[in-house]
């Protein structure tokens, strides 16, 4: 844990340069709009250690697998989010001399990312080899108001001499995939033009037939003036770009307006392409930046007013929880039902940019309280529409319904690792559960009617034909998985996989009833569409009660799995702090017969199920599991942290809070380098919302049971609850205030209160 950017509730501050830790600021510096995002690199060339990258959301590519032993049923690629065009690149000599921070000696070096309104920001004064000092800035974002579009301006100010100033504002398709597994180049070059009226380049992926056009224009600006100068132009393979040259004076600016614009053959059939790059990056022109950049705040603005979470008395919380909801805000802003949440967004390529179960299990609730619930659904609607697919992977595997796949673009399994494609089925019970959420807080149950009984089904049908029904014990069992502890594989009987299946088939059945009630034609066309037997539903009657459940009797707790008190039974603190973090001390066989737990397990099943359980169970499970967990899931402490809240372990719960909210901005996992972990950022908003918030629906009332975490003053957070906008504010009383909407009745400490437009309630 290393504690770098300064601490500021609005900006992430990087004072002084750092070429260690560059990888880790370019990270939590990354900026995007849904559309595309872009790591926070520099725009001048840097010879030093830099991951560059810029992503197109939605644009992939299928990279032959690599594993060392082929096992039947391995999917034959891996989807990769594609490290694209790159649009930020200006090159930057001073005299002849080509400006490289790697070179040069630097001062004054700040990189500030401001959250308010979604811009970075870059200031620095170099000295190179020629003894020029040379003072830079520039400040860059990426539209939230028209996503096609993003903009640069760049300045530079000769500090001891008058110079011949060069910008190379350019569009350099030749990028790689830094984990592409055969460093293969995946692009190839479709077409460009660069000339006085327009510049642009358009590449396509060598598979799939992925095309990206990408175009800019610029405007030369002294001392904020325009002005006119001397501008070549530059082609070469995969790149296309303006060379301007100016004498800048001793103390003058030149400042280097580009615009750029990037649109895909997802949204445009190829021969439009380029025709609707250049008119994007025209329209940006014709704004201009100011302007631009005014629409581009308005939205982030209205962003912020639903999203934002204030904590007073904290800056280190506020600004951690700020950082988080921020970056979620620029992954996914829902309207494409095609996209979904990479675990790591527009910040890096490990883990893909693919859809993982964190989509279900942990944005889905983000979503649902802070945006429009078409939101949600469209993240519902992407399952829906990969459930073809999700049945040919189940018949992959020789089983019937869907299996869900643990990482996709398409629908179509991408993950390698046999203890996790083949055994991580729980997965599955998370898609399910998510439809069950979506309509639990939004009272949508036409979704059930239109998309969500065929989901449920044929993931009912899954778990049905995946039991092994043991004659010895009368009770099914569910054999050879990988819970989400994935520090721990084939075992029998993982807790939640069995109580999550056995949900689903609980739950499926609750629909289809609901249907016949409700809406009897849709329930038959659904049945006959299904072909669904009586006998089935009866198999899952039969699941469902006789599934066995393991315990640890002497504890009064649920089992992880069979066989876990088998294991040495260490806790955590007893453990010497230097075979931490496990994952890269331990030998991975260690780690397995170790009884130590990467993420929750039992107590994801806890969190989900809650209601089924009373306080005392939860607190015997929490007291533990919570011991012998090591948090290396980025995944981990929010959950414990939310159960810890119910618990009244106030200061626990603050603890895994912090862990959560500042995870990549202290860097705690070592691992920011690789990019955020953007879906757990969901979960540190669950951490508040959910754990000090105490927020849950049950039987469509909104429940809240907030407390004051001791180090804080006051926090307050807005959700969107069935068209009204609650906000909620916690100091030694809570006030709870309807912002929008009809008055309703929620429930706050178990006490029934009516919250009304004219009346904010303080209690
Ligand atoms: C976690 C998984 C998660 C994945 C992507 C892994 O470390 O164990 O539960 O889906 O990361 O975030």
């Amino acid at each position: 844990m290393k504690e770098y950017f300064k601490i500021d509730e609005w900006l992430i501050i990087e004072d002084g340069f750092d070429p260690d830790y560059n990888r880790v600021a370019e990270s939590a510096m990354s900026l995007g709009n849904g559309h595309m995002g872009m790591r926070g690199n520099f725009e001048e060339t840097y010879s030093g250690d830099s991951l560059r990258g810029t992503y197109y959301a939605g644009i992939y590519y299928p990279d032959k697998t690599k594993v060392g032993w082929w096992k039947n049923g391995y999917p034959e690629w891996f989807a990769k989010v594609l490290n694209g065009t790159n649009v930020l690149g200006i090159g930057v000599h001073i005299n002849g001399l080509e400006l490289d921070l790697a070179t040069c000696e630097v001062y004054d070096f700040k990189r500030v990312l401001n959250m308010q309104h979604g811009y970075l920001e870059r200031s620095f004064i170099a000295v190179d080899k020629n003894n020029h000092k040379t003072q830079v800035s520039s400040k860059r974002f990426l539209s939230m108001a028209d996503s096609e579009i993003g903009a640069i301006a760049y300045s530079v100010k000769p500090l001891n001499y008058t110079g011949t100033i060069k910008l190379t504002p350019y569009l350099d398709g030749k990028v790689v995939n830094e984990d592409s597994n055969y460093d293969e180049f995946f692009w190839e070059e479709v077409e460009k033009k660069v000339d006085d009226n327009s510049c642009y380049l358009t590449m396509g992926t060598k598979k799939l037939g992925f095309q990206l056009s990408c175009a800019m224009t610029y405007d030369i600006l002294i001392n904020g003036q325009r002005s006119a100068c001397q501008y070549g132009t530059q082609s070469k393979d995969n790149y296309v770009g303006y060379v301007i040259e100016k004498v800048v004076g001793k103390d003058e600016t030149l400042t280097l307006l580009k615009y750029f614009s990037a649109v895909s053959n997802r949204d445009y059939d190829n021969e439009k392409l380029a025709m609707k790059a250049v008119e994007a990056v025209n329209r940006a022109h014709t704004s201009g930046y100011e302007k631009l950049f005014d629409a581009h705040v308005a939205t982030w603005e209205e962003k912020w007013h639903k999203n934002d979470i204030t904590i007073t008395g904290d800056a280190e919380a506020q600004q951690g929880i700020r950082f988080n909801i921020f970056h979620l805000n620029q992954t996914y802003t829902g309207e494409d039902q095609r996209l979904n949440i990479g675990p790591k967004g527009f910040t890096g390529e490990k883990y893909g940019g693919s859809t993982y179960w964190d989509t279900e299990a942990y944005c889905l609730p983000f979503y649902l309280s802070t945006a429009p619930s078409h939101i949600a659904r469209n993240l519902l609607i992407y399952r829906y529409n990969h459930l073809e697919k999700a049945k040919e992977n189940a018949a992959r595997l020789g089983l019937k319904g869907a299996l869900y796949p643990m990482v996709t673009m398409n629908g179509e399994e991408c993950h390698n690792e046999w203890e996790i494609t083949f055994e991580e089925i729980h997965r599955n019970g998370a898609i399910a559960y998510a439809i069950y959420n979506y309509i639990n807080y939004t009272g949508d149950k036409g979704y059930l009617a239109e998309y969500g009984i065929d989901v449920l089904v044929e993931i009912s049908r899954f778990w049905a034909d995946r039991v092994t029904y043991n004659p010895r014990k009368e009770q099914y069992m569910i054999l050879g998985v990988t819970g989400p502890n994935e520090y721990e594989n084939n075992v029998n009987n993982n807790w939640y996989t069995n109580t999550i299946a056995s949900w689903t088939m609980e739950y499926t059945q609750e629909a289809l009833a609901y249907l016949k009630e409700e809406h009897p034609e849709t329930c038959e066309d659904a049945i006959k569409r299904l072909a669904l037997k009586d006998e089935e539903i009866k198999k899952w009657q039969d699941i469902i009660q006789k599934m066995y459940y393991p315990i640890i009797e002497d504890e009064g707790v649920f089992a992880q799995q069979d066989g876990y008190m088998d294991k040495e039974q260490i806790l955590v603190e007893e453990l010497d702090k230097r075979h931490l973090p496990l994952n890269q001390k331990w030998s991975w066989d260690r780690i397995l017969r170790s009884c130590f737990i990467k993420q929750a397990d039992v107590l994801q099943g806890i969190y989900f199920f809650n209601e089924r359980y009373d306080l005392e169970t939860i607190k015997r499970n929490f007291d533990f599991y919570e011991p012998r967990t090591v948090h290396e899931s980025s995944l981990s402490p929010c959950i414990y942290g939310i159960i810890a809240s119910q618990l009244g372990y106030e200061e626990k719960a603050y603890g895994l809070y912090l862990r959560t909210a500042r995870l990549d901005l202290d860097n705690y996992n070592h691992d920011t380098e690789d990019g955020l972990h953007i879906t757990s950022m969901a979960g540190t908003w669950m951490s508040v919302v959910h754990g000090f918030g105490g927020l849950k629906v049950v039987n469509n009332t909104l429940h809240l049971a907030p407390f004051l975490p001791q180090l804080w003053k006051k926090y307050s957070f807005r959700v969107v609850f069935r068209d009204c906008l609650i906000k909620v504010t916690v100091d030694d009383r809570v006030t709870i205030c309807l912002e929008d909407g009809e008055a309703l009745s929620i429930m706050v400490y178990d006490q029934h209160i009516e919250v009304t437009r004219d009346q904010a309630i303080t209690l």
